[in-house]
């Protein structure tokens, strides 16, 4: 990476999230959790189910744009971590201070792909779903091919809770670094900036921090 030469162990300011990785996250949290909960609590009739479901469509479209082409640190080259990153990292996991990673540690990176492939799995069933109702059926539900569209929907309907326990385990993780390793992670998916240390590119570098409590 094009990184500015300075020591390595120093921390910084910097501006980690662009805007339009916040802006998908945010939708995305919004639009899952609607989905989720119309899908399973909504009306009978799930016309508001299927319109969350496209705009999570549309925001994935738009994640995979932005894991190949967008800014440091949301491309999926800039997290995609070997086993040896990801075991060094979890032994050093449970230490009662900061990370200081810039951009997502190698365990987030894991739940990171984790979550995107869960919901792509579970956008792609339900436009095959057909659940013989004759009222809810996906929009690519091919009548002569019911076979794949029991599948497609026994797939849908088995990923409800998996999906569950992906964003449960996503808060926890957040939680966990917030209480016990005292790092707060939202507020930079929120305004953009972090105290990382590291290298990071050319020109996101606001000010150096002195206080490792920052
Ligand atoms: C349905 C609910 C949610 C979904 C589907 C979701 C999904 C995701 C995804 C896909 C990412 C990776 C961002 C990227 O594309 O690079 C992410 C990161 C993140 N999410 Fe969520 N999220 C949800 C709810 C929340 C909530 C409620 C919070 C706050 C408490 C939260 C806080 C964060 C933070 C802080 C990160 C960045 C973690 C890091 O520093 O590596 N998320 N989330
Ligand atoms: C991330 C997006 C989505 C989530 C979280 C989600 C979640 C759910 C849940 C929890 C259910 C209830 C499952 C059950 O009854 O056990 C459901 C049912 C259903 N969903 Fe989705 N869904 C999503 C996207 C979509 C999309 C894009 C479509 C099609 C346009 C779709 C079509 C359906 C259909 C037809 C059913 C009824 C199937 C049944 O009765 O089991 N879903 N969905």
């Amino acid at each position: 990476m094009a990184g500015e030469s300075r020591n390595p162990h120093e921390l910084h300011k910097v501006r980690l999230w662009d805007p339009g990785l916040r802006l998908f996250h945010w939708a995305l949290a919004i639009c899952v959790t609607a989905a989720w909960l119309l899908g399973e609590f909504g009306p009978g009739i799930m016309t508001l189910h299927f319109y969350f479901g496209y705009a999570v469509i549309g925001l994935l479209a738009f994640r995979l744009i932005w894991g190949l082409f967008g800014p440091w640190p949301a491309r999926f080259r800039d997290f995609l971590y070997g086993a040896g990153t990801v075991s060094r990292y979890l032994r050093g996991a449970r230490a009662r201070k900061p990370s200081y990673w810039p951009g997502h540690n190698p365990i987030g990176a894991l739940s990171v792909f984790a979550v995107l492939g869960a919901l792509a799995l579970q956008v792609y069933t339900g436009l095959y779903s057909n659940p013989d109702d004759f009222i809810n059926y996906g929009p690519l539900y091919d009548p002569a091919g019911a076979g794949a569209s029991t599948w497609a929907t026994g797939v849908h309907r088995a990923m409800a809770p998996v999906i569950l326990a992906l964003i449960l385990l996503h808060i926890g993780a957040i939680v966990f670094y917030k209480v016990w390793k005292r790092e707060n992670l939202v507020t930079p998916m929120i305004t953009g900036l972090k105290v990382v240390e590291g290298p990071v590119p050319a020109g996101r570098v606001i000010e150096k921090v002195t206080d490792r409590a920052a």
